[in-house]
């Protein structure tokens, strides 16, 4: 993939003069932070942050590879996004340009945003919530987010934020696993026209005590739909009840840098999803730094907007954190592009004057098959950076992105980074790089990543390998809740004393990093992770399927997608499966995973077969099935058990598997 992107890409990009005469971040930022790393990072701290206590001391790595940065520092993290730009003189300023998909619009300024958070962490301490207490919220893109979010930031309640998209299912265990004592939630939210089914989905979550959710004890609704909602009094709150009338008068505490801020799960390689825990000071120095530097940040003139959910890391890092923190406006949308018209988002960008757009691939590429002519009629020159996150954006992507979007002028950013990292490590500086269409390029300063080869070796420019990151870094993740042996055997046993990120990258000639997807059994379905083992499992769990074998295929519009083969059982009484009855089975499968984990995990295809292609110690060789998803010719296929597999499994995909 990289070499042709080379050679269809040869257009390279130079900073626009102006940006780069006045840009927030030079090039001498990176001599800075190579000259001595900590005290670069130890100077973002206290620019960029209010500390009640100043931390003298940066970086703790005795207990490698457990990280504490800041460690002596106390802060407050809402403090610093809310209440000292406040106290600054910016009450006015718009922090929050809210749209709702019906189109109902709120404007929120720091001074509201100051007083909401404030009323909110009382009412959550009302409702028994104490310091360090785990808190989730379930919740459409609305204020409240934001405002739970803080609120539980301000008062040391780390919150572990469910994407609303996740089914009841993954919401319990998710619960569970955090044992969280209270879930903020909504009647529903607008998505594509229609209310989705919050509320219902965290009651069907928590029904049933003996299958979870038995450490939460109060459910605080916020009224965003009105659809009825079943109501467990003795439970369930109604946020304008309580927050409401909660006081507006609340003192934060000052909280230890390496106090936990928040948990957020993410897939893994195997079926369980992991907890994912970030702490305060590091966390923030790198959420505010990364968002100053890489979109070049003007609190006092920009206009920002990250289209992202903060049911991802993206909407933490990107849209309440890193934002907030540095004291931008920001324009917040409901639903989805396509609502009510496929203009939508233009709307909003001319609306309000979007001066930073910060988006996924999968996004631009669907605009790119939906057509220019959309953006055509819209007064689009407000832009003037664009941002890509979440998945490698090809070259024609990054084009069309910067000549139909950003009219032909504005740079764009490609940011490699995970949830695991917390913040931005890969990208370009806007008024530095001379950046190239498909590639994040280096390192940002401060930030030490490496391509390392099988055996541990860094590669040579022009070389393929694995991405590795070679120091600790402020935002990095502080562990996987509960569980500190798969922390230290996920991330750091592979190549021992490195962060081994999954993903594979390319150097090229100039050592610019080109991202080329994950190498483990995760995949990326329009930026969003997904574990092969746990659609599997979703799978095996319906009483038809014996086993189940789950891929990432090549996808135009959504990078991958989810791709399943499925053995039924044999035992379960059914009749066999003939034609007419397939197609049934297929959606009943689909459904189920649906259920099992959230709509964004249906498989596109699910293809029953009668065998699996398989190693002779049993392992599944995806790459073969992988192979077929996308229509291709077989690969080696000489370490199968059985060699014959593969052409049992094509010919009774009838040679069509690609189409589904
Ligand atoms: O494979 C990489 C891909 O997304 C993974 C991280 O997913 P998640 O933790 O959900 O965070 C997504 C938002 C930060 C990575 O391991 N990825 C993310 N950004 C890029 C990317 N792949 C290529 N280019 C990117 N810019």
């Amino acid at each position: 993939m990289t070499s042709q992107q080379e050679r269809t890409s040869p257009q390279v990009y130079p900073p626009p003069p102006d940006l780069a005469a006045h840009a927030v971040a030079q090039a001498e930022l990176y001599e800075r932070a190579g000259a001595d790393r900590l005290a670069f990072w130890a100077e973002q701290a206290r620019s960029l942050l209010t500390w009640e206590t100043e931390p003298t001391q940066t970086l703790d790595w005795s207990g490698a590879p457990f990280a504490r940065w800041f460690a002596d520092g106390r802060l407050n993290v809402a403090v610093n996004c809310v209440d000292r730009h406040v106290e600054a003189g910016h009450g006015d300023r718009v922090a929050i340009h809210w749209e709702g998909e019906p189109g109902d619009r709120r404007t929120i300024t720091y001074a509201d945003l100051a007083r909401e958070v404030k009323k909110a962490a009382n009412a959550l301490l009302s409702l028994g919530v104490q310091q360090g207490d785990r808190v989730a919220l379930y919740l459409p893109m609305v204020p409240e987010a934001v405002v739970a979010m803080l609120a539980c930031a301000r008062i040391g309640a780390p919150h572990s934020v469910v994407f609303g998209g996740f089914s009841a299912d993954a919401l319990r265990s998710r619960v569970d696993d955090a044992q969280a004592v209270v879930v903020v939630t909504a009647d529903g939210g607008y998505r594509r026209g229609a209310p989705s089914p919050l509320k219902a989905n965290v009651d069907e979550a928590l029904a049933d005590r003996a299958r979870g959710g038995g450490s939460v004890r109060k459910v605080l609704v916020v009224r965003r739909t009105g659809q009825d909602v079943a109501w467990h009094d003795e439970r369930d709150v109604w946020w304008h009840d309580v927050v409401d009338a909660a006081s507006e008068e609340h003192e934060a505490p000052a909280l230890e840098a390496e106090h936990p801020l928040f948990v957020l799960y993410t897939s893994g390689t195997t079926g369980r999803p992991k907890g994912i825990l970030h702490t305060s000071g590091g966390y923030l120095t790198q959420a505010a730094y990364t968002h100053r530097t890489v979109f070049d940040v003007r609190p006092e003139s920009d206009v920002y907007w990250c289209a992202a959910d903060v049911g991802w890391v993206t909407g933490h890092s990107y849209i309440v954190y890193g934002p907030l923190a540095n004291g931008v406006t920001q324009v917040m949308y409901e639903g989805t592009p396509d609502t009510p018209t496929r203009e939508r988002w233009w709307e909003v960008v001319e609306r309000y004057g979007v001066t930073l757009l910060y988006t996924a691939p999968t996004t631009v590429r669907t605009f790119m098959k939906w057509g220019a002519d959309l953006l055509e009629g819209h007064d689009l020159s407000s832009l003037r950076l664009l941002g890509s996150v979440g998945e490698p954006i090809n070259p024609e992507a990054w084009t069309w992105y910067r000549t139909h979007v950003g009219s032909g002028r504005t740079p764009v950013v490609d940011t490699w980074w995970q949830t695991e990292t917390g913040g931005i490590m890969i990208s370009p500086l806007p008024g530095v790089t001379t950046t190239k269409p498909g590639s994040a390029q280096r390192a940002l300063p401060g930030i030490c990543t490496a391509v390392l080869d099988d055996t541990g070796v860094p590669v040579a420019d022009g070389g393929t390998g694995y991405l590795v990151v070679t120091e600790p870094w402020p935002g990095m993740l502080r562990g996987i809740w509960g569980d500190a042996d798969r922390y230290v055997e996920t991330y750091w046993s592979r190549f021992p004393g490195r962060y081994f990120a999954g993903d594979g990258a390319r150097l090229d000639e100039d050592g610019d990093v080109w991202l080329l997807g994950r190498v483990d059994d995760v995949m990326n379905v329009s930026g969003h992770r997904l574990s092969t083992a746990e659609i599997e499992s979703a799978l095996v769990s319906h009483p038809r399927v014996a086993e189940a074998a789950v891929v990432g295929a090549s996808d135009d519009t959504t990078g991958q997608a989810v791709c399943a083969f499925v053995i039924l059982r044999a035992d379960d009484g059914s009749p066999p499966v003939g034609e007419e009855d397939t197609e049934a089975l297929v959606a009943a499968l689909r459904a189920h995973v649906g259920r099992e984990i959230g709509p964004i995990a249906k498989p596109r295809q699910v293809l029953v077969v009668a065998e699996l292609p398989k190693t002779r110690s049993g392992k599944i060789m995806r790459r073969l099935l992988r192979d077929v998803a996308e229509g291709r010719e077989t690969g080696d296929v000489t370490t199968l058990a059985d060699s014959s597999v593969m052409g049992s499994i094509r010919a009774g995909l009838g040679g069509s598997a690609a189409d589904g």
